[in-house]
């Protein structure tokens, strides 16, 4: 079986990932001077806040000197790269200081707490723990589990691997070549319906134009079958036309419903007004085809002149979370938004959700987007996320392992580094509570077959799975 985190180096885990939330603007202050450099050099595995320095269980001192030690001579060994000979002393120092000053803002507000943090958490009376099932993962982004009860999962930037019950990893052959780059790469990952008999997998990713020195890139499903480690057969089944050249706002959610149709979502891919909001353009949209891409004679704008007959519903950013609740059958959707104004959606065909006419958030820079909260012939979020908690990942928790949770749904969030928990009663978000602060950016997150939760965190990438204990 797998085996439980050791517990220094879940410890380190957790310290190295905490942070404080809505800190942003505070933090930034501490010394602007330092920042780009932090933005550049030190953020993709800090955090853009220096969110890993907040209840940290600091190994080497948090001293000035013992900070600028760190920065300047590094420990290789386990990571942290010396940053002395490429910056220079002065901005060792810097950086140092912005450490320094950052602490002492967070513990002003009372963030900062030293010291290692509980291997376990509490959540309605329950106690859970986090297992570790892979590590030094490469932004793992989609997860599916076989009916051997092996996890498939993708590395974003385009390798697929399968993890055996015994923690054995073993790579699968024949993955598409992807655009990686930016928000792009090896994406998401669904078992056709009837695997067990037929072994057919779908994968999406952002292809690549063809021709020489091809930059643009569209969202892509490709079917191909498993057979061993290799997939076979492999053909693309839908690609979001037109290609363009932006490498972010992918979407590419997939679920099969019930109904036995795929439904997959495409970001705007950065084209806000050109794309979500007209219906023979491929983006910012969730489609819905057969399982070998044919359109359903009965998807809403089938009939409809000039519109692209796979659209189910429309007028999407950025959709990274789609689940089918299991109880009622309704799809479920969330996606970012600008700034603040991520939404949690119910998918219902032929309807507009509004980006980027109707929005809760604002520009990046802080001016207003559109003042429309509301408008006829758009459906409302059922629920909206100010500031944004970038939503990455759903499931329905489902089985009986999690009593107090069973019918909950979870969400990542990539910024805020948790699982947000969302109590949902007639269709309505009843309750949240943020799981795990600060475990990672959470990319993906599944049911396992045996009614486990598992979930996959990048920067650094790992696979997790809450274990209840008492
Ligand atoms: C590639 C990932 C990576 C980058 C980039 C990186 N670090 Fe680190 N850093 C780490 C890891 C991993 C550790 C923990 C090392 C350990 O526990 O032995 C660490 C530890 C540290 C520590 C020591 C903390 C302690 O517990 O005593 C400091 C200070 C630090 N980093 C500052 C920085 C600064 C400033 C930058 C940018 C100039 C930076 N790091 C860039 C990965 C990184």
């Amino acid at each position: 079986m797998f085996k439980s985190l050791p517990f220094a180096l879940l410890a380190f885990l957790l310290a190295f990932c905490n942070h404080e939330k809505k800190s942003t603007t505070a933090v930034v202050a501490a010394n602007p001077n330092a920042h780009p450099d932090w933005t550049k050099f030190c953020a993709s595995c800090h955090g853009p806040d220096a969110e890993t320095f907040n209840r940290r269980e600091w190994k080497y001192g948090t001293s000035r000197l013992d900070i600028g030690r760190a920065i300047r001579d590094g420990y290789p060994d386990s990571g942290m790269p010396a940053f002395g000979p490429a910056l220079g002393e002065a901005k060792v120092l810097e950086l140092a200081d912005y450490i320094v000053k950052t602490r002492e803002q967070q513990r002003d507000k009372g963030a900062v707490i030293d010291g290692p943090k509980p291997q376990t958490f509490k959540s309605e009376g329950k106690t859970y723990r986090l297992d570790t099932i892979a590590a030094g993962l490469d932004s793992p982004w989609g997860m599916a589990f076989l009916p051997t009860g092996d996890l498939i999962f993708t590395e974003k930037t385009g390798s697929i691997w399968r993890i055996d019950p015994a923690g054995k990893k073993t790579q699968i052959n024949g993955a598409p070549k992807v655009m990686s780059g930016g928000q792009g790469g090896l994406l998401d990952i669904e078992l056709h319906p009837s695997f067990a008999q037929n072994q057919i997998i779908y994968f999406t990713y952002s292809k690549l134009k063809e021709g020489e020195g091809a930059t643009q890139s569209a969202t892509a499903v490709l079917r191909a079958r498993l057979e061993g480690n290799n997939l076979v057969d492999a053909r693309d089944i839908f690609v979001a036309e037109p290609y363009v050249g932006t490498q972010h706002h992918f979407g590419s959610r997939m679920e099969f419903g019930r109904d036995g149709y795929l439904y997959v979502t495409v970001g705007e891919r950065g084209r806000q007004d050109e794309f979500p909001q007209v219906l023979d353009k491929a983006h910012g949209k969730v489609h819905r085809i057969t399982e070998n891409g044919d359109i359903p004679a009965d998807n809403p704008f089938y009939n409809k002149p000039g519109a692209l007959r796979s659209i189910w519903s429309y007028g999407h950013r950025n959709p990274q979370g789609l689940a089918f609740d299991p109880a009622s059958g309704i799809l479920w959707e969330h996606e970012h938004g600008p700034r603040g104004g991520d939404e949690l959606n119910r998918i219902q065909p032929g309807k507009n959700y509004g980006w980027p006419v109707v929005s809760y958030g604002t520009h990046y820079d802080g001016r207003a987007f559109t003042d429309k909260t509301t408008m006829d012939g758009i459906e409302p979020p059922v629920t909206y996320w100010v500031p944004s908690i970038a939503p990455c990942g759903m499931a329905f928790i489902t089985g009986d392992r999690y009593p107090t949770w069973k019918g909950n749904l979870l969400a990542g969030s990539l910024r805020f580094r948790y699982l947000n928990r969302c109590v949902i009663k007639d269709n309505q978000v009843v309750k949240q509570e943020n799981l795990l602060d600060d475990v990672g950016r959470v990319r993906c997150i599944t049911m396992s077959n045996d009614g486990y939760i598992y979930f996959s965190v990048e920067n650094p990438g790992f696979i997790f799975r809450i274990v209840p204990v008492k």
